[in-house]
């Protein structure tokens, strides 16, 4: 039974689909809305409660769909919006939710708005678009760059103005000082809750408000994560303004007068605690969920993981909902970056953590990123920067399903817009379904555990004082029933001693597989990169 208090957004998981890699029901070798519909079953039978799709809208597919050119308009390529609208009602239909990416920061440069507004220095929706003038030595108006590399700024021949992109030149950016966008972009907010979505992932948010003067960045500081992606200037005075909070707070009005416990979700790349929960807002009335990416760059140590899950949690405004992510497709799979013997603890951390996780599609199944070779790499930022290791190809390929060609994304003998992967023969979900000890039932397993115990989806939470190196263990609690969870981040056997806990417990999950049993707690064996999920005996106070 699932408990009263079963929030969807707060204590249920989501699932993150790329929809050109999920199911291709049509044969041209991209995913699509069908493709999803036809796979919903297997979404609920995995035991998710949401998922969230990466945009589905018209584009040119220059950053694969992040580069919008109708808001209201789904893709030829992904469907149509008869099919968008069935895939809205069979997902709920299942109990399932739909979150859709919302791209406020740029549109395409092929978006209506950017051809009128690139058409004189005259036309009404100019000012739709953030154009300069050239410095006195005809050079770009400052020297902001690009997150995906070059300069920010691209000249216009024909109006003899430059146009800002933090991205590809492909895709301008917004100008949301102007009241015009904000009642455009609230337009299209409105016209996808209408239809009954339950919420939103906001891409790119942190860069909508740029500074009013326009000042040169700084060079990037030596520890910045901006260094890691190879920008050589921190960008100040284009990232994570103070006046993006004013303009999130009105998002979240918007949500708030519809019905439903509509969530908003953000894109909040931020290392810097104090101001990643400024997200949340002052009143909680920003984000319910500004994605938290710490999973996604600490390396799989036990030390540095708790060190870094306890100052989230203590940086956490008081009633704000945690949340999760170790993956998703701007970053290399949890599989390959954590390594794949590590990769079922992983995700029993993911998932036994407090707060919402957020899975990406076929982490279930222990995916891995996929090697590309040169010829097919198709990313933007890949191509752009090869050097720095940061192609988005190799998370993206298409989803295995089973044994037959193609995996079953595809019919046989299509090429597929990304290869699939070679060991797709074995790691399948047609495969794993029936192995009582694959990946995909012990995530199976455990999103069930997830679910039924209080405990899991709602409980308290706290760090057991860890003697073993390499060894990470919490308890999580509700409604009188502890659990211990137990990760093994060591490839040797350890022996681990939590008699203080109580005497026996009864093992609830081992990432090893092993049926219910009890156990004794001063005399625990963890396996190589072993991870148990304890029920502790009720009367252990
Ligand atoms: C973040 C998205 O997740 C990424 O895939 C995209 O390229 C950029 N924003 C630009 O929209």
């Amino acid at each position: 039974m699932v408990s009263d208090s079963y929030l969807w957004w707060r204590h249920g998981v989501f699932y993150q689909i790329y929809p050109r890699s999920f199911m291709d029901s049509n044969g041209d070798g991209v995913g699509d809305l069908q493709g999803i519909i036809d796979r919903l079953d297997y979404l609920v039978e995995l035991g998710v409660d949401a998922i969230w799709i990466s945009p589905i809208f018209a584009s040119p597919m220059a950053d694969f769909g992040y580069d919008v050119s109708d808001y209201k308009g789904i893709h030829p390529m992904f469907g149509d919006m008869a099919t968008f609208d069935r895939l809205l009602s069979e997902a709920h239909r299942r109990g399932l939710r739909i979150v859709l990416d919302y791209v406020p920061n740029h549109s395409s440069a092929e978006h209506p708005w950017f051809i009128e507004s690139r058409s004189s220095r005259d036309n009404p929706k100019r000012e739709w678009y953030i154009w300069k003038d050239g410095k006195s030595d005809g050079g770009p108006p400052n020297n902001w760059e690009s997150i995906f590399g070059g300069q920010a700024w691209e000249w216009d021949a024909t109006t003899r103005q430059y146009y800002l992109h933090l991205f590809l030149p492909e895709q301008p950016d917004l100008n949301w000082r102007n009241p015009q966008v904000v009642q455009a972009m609230h337009e299209v907010l409105r016209f996808w809750l209408d239809k009954g979505v339950d919420g939103f992932r906001m891409d790119a948010v942190m860069l909508c408000m740029k500074h009013p003067d326009f000042p040169d960045n700084p060079p990037v500081q030596d520890q910045s994560a901006w260094k890691r992606i190879g920008l050589t200037l921190e960008p100040v005075y284009t990232v994570n303004r103070p006046e993006i909070h004013p303009m999130l707070r009105a998002f979240r009005q918007l949500l708030d007068q519809y019905d439903g416990d509509r969530v908003m979700i953000g894109e909040t790349w931020l290392f810097e605690l104090d101001e990643l929960v400024e997200y949340y807002g002052g009143e909680l009335d920003e984000f319910h969920i500004p994605f938290n990416f710490l999973g996604t760059v600490q390396p799989w140590e036990s030390g540095a993981l708790q060190a870094a899950i306890s100052a989230y949690y203590n940086a956490l405004p008081t009633g704000a909902a945690p949340n999760f992510v170790f993956g998703n497709h701007d970053v290399h799979r949890m599989a390959t970056r954590f390594g794949a013997e590590h990769h079922r603890s992983a995700g029993m951390l993911l998932l036994t953590l407090k707060g919402t996780p957020t899975l990406y599609y076929a982490d279930e199944l222990g995916m891995q990123d996929v090697d590309i070779p040169p010829a097919r790499c198709v990313d933007p930022w890949g191509l752009n920067a090869p050097d720095l290791n940061i192609g988005r190809d190799p998370q993206r390929t298409p989803m295995q399903w089973d044994r037959s060609p193609n995996a079953g994304f595809s019919p046989a003998g299509i090429d597929t817009w990304l290869p699939v992967a070679a060991d797709y023969g074995k790691v399948n979900v047609a495969v794993q379904r029936n192995d009582p000890e694959s990946t995909l039932q012990f995530y199976k397993a455990l999103l069930k555990l997830r679910r039924e115990l209080p405990a899991l989806h709602r409980g308290s939470f706290a760090f057991v004082d860890q003697t073993t190196p390499g060894v990470m263990a919490y308890l999580r609690e509700a409604d009188g029933r502890r659990l211990l969870i137990i990760i093994n981040f060591e490839s040797k056997e350890q022996q681990v001693d939590y008699s203080l806990l109580g005497k026996t417990g009864k093992l609830l999950l081992s990432t090893r597989f092993v049926s219910p049993t009890e156990v004794s707690m001063s005399a625990l064996t963890l396996r190589p990169c072993e991870s148990l999920l304890i029920q502790l005996m009720a009367h252990v106070k």
